[in-house]
């Protein structure tokens, strides 16, 4: 054997050696922590709570996790619970909520649990930060959102969609009974158009008339899907073996993360080349005047890219569920439109004349008091505290604010709390009169509220006037409430199936 071969034979018996010396730590290292997480969450409480969650008997009695928390919160004297096996307090009373989210906010970040799991998507994009790199992202963005000429590109941008897209689609199976669509889907894609073009200035067309397949949409979803997949696992450390070894799910995702890097990375880099210029009003190209990381800019616009998606798409699928169960809501929505735009008006309406149309923003957020895109939050204790409703609350536990359970608390909503009735948002005199807050956590509140608050409600606004002044959209199977699948934002199981006919006359015109 020559000295090559000696030397080489040497250099893999060393290698074999670390692999089996970093399995073996990896190993032991994941059996001391799975043993510690064990130790913490308590897997032998034998509370009701508890034994229910831990053999899933709940699902007897509820379709929906969340329906069961919203039953046990309504139950509980201080509408607070504590589910001890997930070490995680759960919280329907607004002056807790008021505690967490403004008076102790210092106190309740979002913590590494939350970043871990949404870390490789999002990596230090706004929505997955706390500390400094979070005030730097929301002061600037603040300021942008903040501006008359990102709301005009954001209006553009909405209503291109809907008059060049999705009216043209509707109006393609209008009156085809066999036709059915699923709505959910449209609406989902509807809003990833519209988000990418806002945030990058990229149209992916989603919702062109032949609904094609988008690998950049399929790749987002899978990695929004598998990151909060995560979050499902019985302990953290099962997804983080899968990522160390790269398999199953995570190596998934590890795919999925690729893509939409390689296209939001070509973007930043187009948009680098063309240089500075008019008509660039897109926030990844604001961005750009102030930051010079792309790694960075891409993280930022990815965090748009989430939070404004699905959570748009999920508010105007309940909206029409909604409707469909509630005809004469769609029928003042309509009145109301006739009124400040004239019966015979084509056009989408203005922000003037939807500033006007209190009824319609009284009837999107009673939609969003029942059925919140965002049906929970939870964050961190950093340290002991108790709540003012006098529940402890250890270093390190989760504490969860519920806006799905508060909407339907009668003690905050009154005895007819369940049900759809806009005009609860309205004075005598008819104008919308916003509720506390923190009783309504919908966008969250204090001081990490949501951004996109208004742009929200003006794409929801324009998208619902011109679907309901147009057509009558028929829910397929309107009277069994919705099965929600487990995610980041509420989603239908099995989307919404809908029929669309021409506007009857009847109802108003
Ligand atoms: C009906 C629609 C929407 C709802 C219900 C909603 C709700 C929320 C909620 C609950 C949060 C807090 C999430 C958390 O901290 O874990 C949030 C944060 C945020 N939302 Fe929205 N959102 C909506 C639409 C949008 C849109 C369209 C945009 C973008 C244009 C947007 C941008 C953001 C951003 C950037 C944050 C992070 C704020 C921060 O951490 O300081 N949202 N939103």
């Amino acid at each position: 054997m020559d000295s090559g071969s000696t030397s080489s034979c040497l250099f893999q018996s060393v290698q074999i050696a670390l692999f089996l010396l970093f399995i073996s730590f990896a190993f032991v290292f994941s059996v001391f922590s799975f043993l510690i997480y064990i130790f913490r969450l308590k897997p032998l409480c034998d509370c009701d709570v508890c034994t229910a969650y831990l053999s899933s008997s709940w699902t007897k009695e509820f379709d929906n996790l969340c329906d069961w928390y919203t039953h046990l919160l309504r139950k509980s004297p201080t509408g607070t619970i504590h589910v001890h096996v997930l070490g995680n307090v759960v919280t329907a009373n607004p002056a807790n909520v008021e505690h967490m989210l403004r008076t102790r906010f210092d106190n309740y970040p979002k913590g590494k649990p939350f970043s871990a799991i949404l870390g490789d998507l999002l990596g230090r994009g706004i929505f997955n930060v706390d500390g400094e790199s979070w005030k730097f992202q929301r002061k600037m963005a603040s300021l942008e959102l903040g501006s008359v000429s990102i709301r005009a590109y954001a209006f553009e941008v909405v209503a291109s969609e809907i008059e060049s897209r999705l009216v043209p689609l509707l109006s393609s199976v209008c009156g085809k009974d066999d036709r059915v669509l699923d709505l959910q889907d449209v609406f989902r894609r509807f809003s990833f158009d519209s988000i990418c073009k806002f945030s990058f200035g990229l149209d992916p067309g989603c919702l062109k008339l032949s609904l094609p397949v988008s690998e950049f949409a399929e790749a987002f979803d899978a990695a929004s899907r598998l990151s909060a997949e995560r979050a499902m696992s019985p302990s953290p450390l099962v997804w983080r073996i899968k990522r160390l070894l790269n398999i199953g799910s995570e190596r998934r995702l590890r795919e999925a993360i690729k893509m939409v890097n390689a296209l939001a990375d070509e973007v930043i880099k187009q948009k680098r080349e063309m240089g500075p210029s008019e008509g660039h009003n897109d926030l990844l190209s604001r961005f750009m005047i102030n930051i010079d990381d792309d790694r960075y800019l891409r993280d930022i616009v990815v965090s748009f890219l989430l939070a404004g998606r699905d959570t748009v798409a999920s508010a105007l699928t309940s909206f029409f569920w909604l409707l469909s169960q509630n005809p004469e809501v769609r029928d003042a929505i309509r009145e109301e439109s006739d009124r400040v735009m004239g019966p015979t008006a084509d056009g989408l309406a203005s922000f003037e004349q939807m500033r006007k149309m209190h009824y319609l923003q009284a009837a999107l957020y009673e939609c969003m008091r029942l059925y919140p895109p965002v049906q929970f939050d939870s964050k961190f204790a950093q340290d002991d505290d108790v709540l003012p409703d006098g529940k402890k609350v250890k270093k390190g536990t989760r504490v969860t604010y519920h806006p799905y359970a508060m909407g339907r608390m009668e003690r905050l909503w009154g005895p007819d709390g369940l049900k759809f009735r806009p005009s609860r948002w309205l004075t005598r005199d008819g104008v919308f009169s916003p509720e506390n807050p923190y009783k309504y956590p919908v966008f969250q509140a204090g001081v990490r509220v949501c951004l996109g608050k208004e742009m929200a409600l003006v794409e929801m606004k324009s998208v619902a006037l011109a679907l309901v002044r147009r057509f009558d959209v028929h829910v397929a199977d309107s009277h069994r409430g919705p099965r929600f699948a487990p995610g980041l934002t509420a989603t239908i199981r099995g989307g919404l199936p809908v029929a669309i006919k021409e506007r009857s006359v009847s109802s108003t015109r």
